[in-house]
């Protein structure tokens, strides 16, 4: 196996214009890989830090140090190693920044620089980089979660629900699931629009509402789902991120859109009265990150209807994952590789939620830029579902556009998971 020849890293621009660290990483037998830092706005509070410069300049979102570090310490860390080893590769950065949060060299130049190695490896073996993650052969595309409207952090709070998305569950191809999507995006476009309630798009590509309320945002996308022809919940259903550690505040919960205050258990029976009355399959962060009794009672309670993600509750850790499991909390992870900071740890995490028993959807963030390997960690880990954000903006259709290439190119031996994670629901 060949060796790191050069490690370049370089400022980028992400979706949301701010600054990220890109990192191009070329073999001594010619071949590349190159990876770029997404980044949150709606942060778990255990995720890796980011190195940004912090003062006036670009609202401290500047990332000349880390840029700085990958060009010195980073390239003096990789530069003759073998590109055989991952894990070794990615044990060498992890010591190299020396601390639990990734705060010296920065979980940014830490995630790039991880999928650096991991591209070039593949293309050094001339083979996709989905090929080369399985385990076993498996040509099962995981279904897509969709994000139709934008609120929470990605929409300066205009509802308090983060994201309400669709799940094309009911589809035979990934192709055609994405074509119904395209079609429920424009009705509920549409729809928004006739009542004066269109006020642009969220920093996802969703519609940023003017909802009245947060249920008016399940009542539209079953509505739009079905003006577009689909059945709500058998074909199209609807998955929520209420990322509900950003509407907690001094430990009670507040949907600020309706003046509204809620305890623990009015706010779970809220939740339990949309179940009811919408096609919902999926609740992300249902209860805020520090909520362990309300996470496990909400499991609890609707852990056998419905897809319970921790995204901020489990932050992509192992560690984490093997806890709720102990606690009966979840039964969905939420895997995004810079919350872990490298790519063996990313992997780490999905290896605990196989081991548990969870189910896992590998996440983008809502700053992405245009590159598209989650795609393909997605589809090589053997995830059940992967979320993007919504259905338009180049830095979402990327990705949506890679699995349709990824899928076309296996032909007949394609498949897709479609409504199978919903169907066999583990017991909480
Ligand atoms: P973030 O949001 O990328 O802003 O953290 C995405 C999510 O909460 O799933
Ligand atoms: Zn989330």
């Amino acid at each position: 196996m060949t060796t790191i020849a050069r490690v370049e890293g370089r400022r980028i621009w992400d979706s949301r214009g701010r600054p990220t660290v890109e990192i191009d990483v070329t073999l001594a037998d010619g071949s590349r890989g190159r990876g770029m830092a997404p980044a949150g706005a709606s942060m778990g509070s255990g995720e890796a830090l980011e190195l940004r410069d912090g003062g006036e300049r670009l609202g401290g979102y500047d990332v000349r140090r880390a840029v700085e570090l990958a060009n010195t310490e980073v390239r003096a860390l990789l530069v003759g190693q073998p590109i055989a080893d991952q894990a070794q590769l990615d044990a060498l950065l992890v010591a190299a920044d020396g601390t639990s949060a990734r705060s010296r060299l920065g979980g940014n130049t830490l995630i790039a620089a991880s999928l650096a190695l991991l591209n070039a490896r593949a293309a050094s073996r001339g083979v996709p980089l989905w090929r080369m993650l399985q385990e076993t052969e498996n040509h099962s595309i995981p279904v897509p979660e969709i994000q139709i409207f934008g609120g929470g952090a990605h929409a300066r709070g205009r509802c308090d629900i983060q994201d309400f998305l669709v799940v094309p569950c009911g589809a035979l191809s990934y192709a055609e699931g994405l074509e119904w999507v395209a079609e429920v995006y424009a009705c509920a476009g549409r729809r928004l629009a006739r009542r004066g309630q269109l006020q642009g798009v969220a920093d996802e590509g969703g519609y940023w509402p003017a909802f009245q309320h947060n249920e008016e945002g399940v009542e539209e996308l079953t509505r739009a789902i079905e003006e577009a022809g689909f059945a709500a919940g058998g074909q199209v259903a609807i998955a929520l991120d209420a990322a509900a550690s950003q509407w907690r505040k001094d430990g009670q919960y507040r949907w600020q859109l309706e003046s509204r205050d809620f305890t623990v258990a009015q706010l779970l029976d809220e939740y339990g009265r949309w179940l009811d009355r919408y096609p919902i399959v999926s609740i992300e962060d249902p209860l805020a990150e520090d909520d362990h009794d309300g996470m496990r009672e909400f499991t609890r309670r609707f852990g056998g209807r419905i897809q319970v993600v921790g995204d901020d509750y489990l932050v992509t850790s192992a560690a984490r994952i093997e806890q709720a499991a102990r606690a009966g909390i979840c039964n969905t992870v939420l895997i995004k590789p810079n919350q872990a900071g490298t790519v063996t740890e990313t992997a780490a995490a999905v290896a605990a939620a196989k081991r548990v028993g969870y189910r896992f959807i590998v996440s983008a963030r809502s700053g992405e830029t245009e590159d598209a390997t989650m795609v393909h960690l997605a589809l090589g880990w053997g995830a059940d579902g992967f979320k993007v954000g919504s259905f338009t903006r180049s830095e979402r259709m990327a990705k949506w556009n890679e699995m349709l290439r990824i899928e076309e190119s296996m032909g007949r031996r394609a498949g897709y998971r479609g409504a199978e994670p919903f169907l066999s629901r583990p017991a909480p």
